[in-house]
């Protein structure tokens, strides 16, 4: 079975060839982040033009790389939202017209449900799981029981922690997208330097905020600037940030394994790139004694592998029909 995915839902146009659910043939991400990069976040009318440009050189690189033609293709996924409309109505309107074209069965798959089933790109996870989607629009915990059976657990209240880094980032004028450069920053910072606020929301609750903790950064830069506060460098507040925003999604993770009594982890979307957290979150795990599982970091930031993946899945429980592949529409928020 040879899926090509296609992914467009934001900044990166993206495209892969899997086979057999699992086997990557090919997965080629083209970013856009010199294009926002001067932003400091993702201009929305531009990252749809990006993606016009770029889109069909993307998924002839990704026919190319895995050495396959469109004939050889059994079947096309595409992410349909959630995410930026006119950007997500790219990859969609193209894995329409090739469907069409070659007269090919399509998916419609949820971003989400690709972050979520990401991991099976490399193993097998016995169900259930819980799996936290940390991204730069999403903070989410759920309950996997099976393919196609999610139950949300807990989200962000306000900003995804990935939006958090991003906003931190360009609040240090460091580069976008932030997360990579404040990982990198914090490395040469002490966290204790200054203690962030965690904002848990009461000892039970499973969802997250994130606002609080970006204001009181702002503060902090501010009182810097205004000399109220002893001297406190770039990368202590890197660190200091980072080391809250761990904290916060490792207590979340584990105590959400202990309220639904299971003992299987996922990590993943692109925070769970973040070195500190894979390490956080391993070491927390040990110690509770659960098993944690991560995607490589390649697959934990945006990538058409994943899409391809949850694809598979999807269509093996219920293919779509030409009538609704042909009313299909992109949507900007979108459940699972
Ligand atoms: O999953 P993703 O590629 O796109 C969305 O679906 O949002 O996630 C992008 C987010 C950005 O906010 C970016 O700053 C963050 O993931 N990110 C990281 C790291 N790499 C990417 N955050 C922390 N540490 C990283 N190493
Ligand atoms: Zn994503």
């Amino acid at each position: 079975m040879i899926v090509l995915g296609i992914e467009s839902s934001c900044d990166d146009t993206s495209a892969a060839v899997l086979e057999n659910g699992s086997i990557v043939l090919s997965n080629v991400i083209f970013d856009q982040n010199t294009t926002h990069g001067k932003y400091g976040g993702v201009v929305p009318e531009l990252a749809g033009r990006c993606h016009i440009e770029s889109i069909d050189r993307v998924i002839k690189n990704a026919l190319t790389q895995s050495k396959t033609t469109l004939k050889q293709v059994d079947l096309i996924a595409v992410t349909v939202g959630p995410g930026l409309v006119s950007s997500i109505l790219v990859g969609l309107n193209t894995a329409k017209a090739l469907a069409y074209a070659l007269q090919k069965p399509l998916i419609d798959v949820n971003h989400l449900e690709g972050h979520l089933l990401a991991i099976f790109l490399q193993e097998k996870v016995e169900f259930p799981y819980i799996a936290l989607t940390v991204s730069g629009g999403h903070t989410d915990l759920y309950r996997v029981d099976g393919f196609g059976d999610y139950k949300t657990l807990g989200r962000t209240r306000d900003d995804a922690a990935g939006e958090s880094f991003d906003k931190v980032s360009k609040m240090l004028n460091l580069g976008y997208p932030g997360g990579p450069f404040i990982e990198e920053k914090a490395k040469l910072g002490n966290a204790l330097a200054h203690r962030f606020p965690r904002a848990f929301l009461g000892r039970d609750s499973l969802d997250f905020s994130f606002s609080g903790l970006k204001t009181s950064v702002r503060n902090i830069i501010s009182k810097r600037k205004e000399g109220l506060i002893p001297a406190i460098s770039d990368s202590d507040i890197a660190a200091g940030f980072q080391d809250a925003v761990i904290d916060i999604l490792t207590a979340k993770i584990i105590l959400a394994c202990k309220k639904e009594k299971i003992n299987r982890i996922v990590v993943t979307g692109g925070v769970a790139a973040n070195g500190a957290l894979r390490n956080r979150v391993a070491l927390a795990s040990d110690r509770h004694g659960l098993k944690c599982f991560f995607p490589k970091p390649k697959f934990c930031t945006d990538n058409a592998a994943m899409i391809a993946c949850a694809g598979h899945y999807k269509n093996i429980k219920k293919p779509m029909s030409k009538n609704e592949i042909l009313n299909l529409d992109a949507r900007a928020s979108l459940n699972l």
